[in-house]
């Protein structure tokens, strides 16, 4: 039995189309409603439903043997995890945002409101600006519209919310993935599943 953990927030659909296209078989998945922990015995796998943020924590101490995460909370967390695949559908960015499209002026400091301060003060340490950063947990596009802060670093993936709150991308920091992760450990134990898992995957050219 391999188990799975799975996210619950908007790479959810994502990965199961993935996994759908590839045969992988967690079609019990579907129906399990609002179980945190589902065995699909014909498979051989059990899922775990988690939270994007606490998914890389249950991987890396093989509480889980590989799942779907991110690669912005990969990025944020910066845990010891093997990415071997990252998916090609769902895909985003992580950009600067903020109420015009010029970048703060060399030499300037500004607020920088984000859900990820560890990426965020990585960014801005090859900045000519400086910045002082506000941690948020969601909705983080509101700090610039209210002038909680002058900028934010955060997803855009169809710029609707952009659109909506009357804000802009400032720069493109990087591509955003939804990435198959896996266990050190687990990744020799079930070298075998996992190997198949992954050639199924990109024989279905749904990964990159
Ligand atoms: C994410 C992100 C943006 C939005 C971008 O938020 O933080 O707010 O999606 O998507 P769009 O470009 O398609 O509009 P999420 O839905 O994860 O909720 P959050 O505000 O709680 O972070």
């Amino acid at each position: 039995m391999i188990r799975l953990a799975m996210p619950k927030g908007r790479n959810l659909e994502v990965a199961l189309a993935a996994f759908r296209a590839a045969g992988l078989g967690l079609d019990g998945l579907e129906a399990a409603g609002r179980s945190l922990r589902t065995s699909l015995p014909e498979s051989g796998v059990e899922v775990l439903s988690l939270k994007d943020w606490d998914l890389p924590l249950y991987v890396e101490h093989g509480i889980a043997d590989c799942g779907i995460v991110g690669s912005d909370v990969l990025e944020e967390l910066d845990g010891d995890l093997l990415v071997p695949v990252r998916l090609r559908e769902g895909r985003s960015r992580l950009s600067l945002i903020g109420r015009s499209p010029e970048p703060p002026p060399a030499g300037g400091q500004v607020r920088l409101a984000t859900k990820y301060p560890h990426t965020a003060r990585r960014l801005v340490a090859t900045r000519p600006w400086g910045a002082e950063i506000f941690k948020l947990s969601g909705s983080v596009e509101l700090a610039p519209v209210l002038h909680l802060a002058d900028v934010a670093l955060d997803i855009v993936q169809t710029g609707r919310t952009l659109v909506e709150n009357r804000l802009v991308e400032v720069e493109v920091v990087a591509e955003v993935a939804a990435c198959l992760v896996v266990n050190r450990a687990s990744f020799q134990r079930h070298r075998a599943r996992i190997n198949e898992w992954i050639g199924r995957l990109e024989a279905a050219g749904v990964v990159t």
